[in-house]
């Protein structure tokens, strides 16, 4: 006897999922359709994660999961349910910008901003895992991301320059003998 198949999971099913967003957990009901990307934007109002293509290719709506950079456009909250998210709103402490957005803002990293989230977290995630790389290393890892403004240049140099900030921080913090945070 043939076998039935499976009936596929209706799409406008709802799903009760917890997400940690920038260490603070969120528990919400989701459709089965529903993008990470508009969950965060419009269901926890972070806009930081921005909407370019929704195809997965120019990287602005780049976030951190469990630290890893993924496309929030192709990517289901429901798959989120568990997980630690990182956005760019995470980055700054109130007022006071992170040593990658400050080298950035000084190093005109950006023009019209768009996709300034993106390359900062995909910067961001780098940077933990290479704190010191070169020029080449730089423009490898964020060849990922598009901009259509800058002409890469000035975000490498901002990307190398905000690490020297952070490896200058973390020293700093080392040689005070206060707790290590990657965050400054
Ligand atoms: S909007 Fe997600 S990769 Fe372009
Ligand atoms: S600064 Fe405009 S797209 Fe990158």
């Amino acid at each position: 006897m043939p076998e039935t198949p499976m009936s596929p999971t209706p799409m406008s099913q709802r799903h009760r999922i917890t997400v940690t967003v920038n260490g603070q957990s969120h528990e919400r009901e989701v459709e089965s359709r529903r993008l990470l990307v508009d969950f965060l934007r419009d269901d926890l109002h972070l806009k930081g994660a921005h909407i370019g293509c929704e195809h997965g290719v120019c990287g602005t709506c780049t976030v951190l999961c469990n630290g890893e950079s993924i496309r929030s456009c192709i990517t289901f909250a429901v798959q989120a349910d568990g997980a630690e998210i990182t956005t760019v709103e995470a980055l700054a402490s109130g007022a006071v910008l992170h040593p990658l957005q400050e080298a950035f803002w000084e190093k005109q990293g950006l023009q019209c901003g768009f996709c300034t989230p993106g390359m900062l977290l995909r910067a961001y995630e780098m940077l933990q895992r290479d704190p010191d790389p070169d020029a080449a290393t730089v423009r490898e890892g964020i060849a990922s991301n598009l901009c259509r403004c800058t002409g890469y240049q000035f975000i490498v140099d901002a990307v190398l320059d905000g690490a020297e900030r952070m490896r200058a921080g973390a020293s700093a913090a080392a040689a005070s003998g206060s707790a290590e945070t990657v965050d400054s």
